[in-house]
């Protein structure tokens, strides 16, 4: 099985520095977060209830969740407050020529 393809998702200049940033990706939200470790993404909803992460509270590299603030390690995705108890969605990133991609 071959690996997914890298794409473009935005450009490094237009993230918000270290802060999270939304796109839109086809018909799937992403959140993309700029960290001391380097530039990391997950699905943008929540797995707890769906709420937006991207409208949560960043803090180095844990988001946590705007509405029943649980929050998630965003370098491995897992869950480190509750109520979030599964690991959500994370997408491998890499930075070339200036654009951000991910494998997705
Ligand atoms: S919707 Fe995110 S913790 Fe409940």
């Amino acid at each position: 099985m071959s690996a997914k393809p890298w794409r473009d998702v935005i450009a490094v200049d237009d993230l918000e520095r270290n802060w999270v940033t939304r796109v839109q990706l086809g018909d799937r939200l992403i959140a993309i977060y700029d960290t001391p470790s380097g530039i990391h993404a997950s699905l943008a909803l929540c797995n707890h209830g769906g709420a937006d992460l991207c409208d949560g509270y960043f803090d180095g590299h844990v988001i946590e969740c705007p509405l029943h603030q649980g929050a998630f390690d965003v370098r491995d995705g897992r869950p480190v407050a509750a109520p979030a108890t599964r690991p959500m969605r994370i997408f491998e990133t890499r930075v070339q020529d200036g654009m951000v991609q991910l494998r997705i």
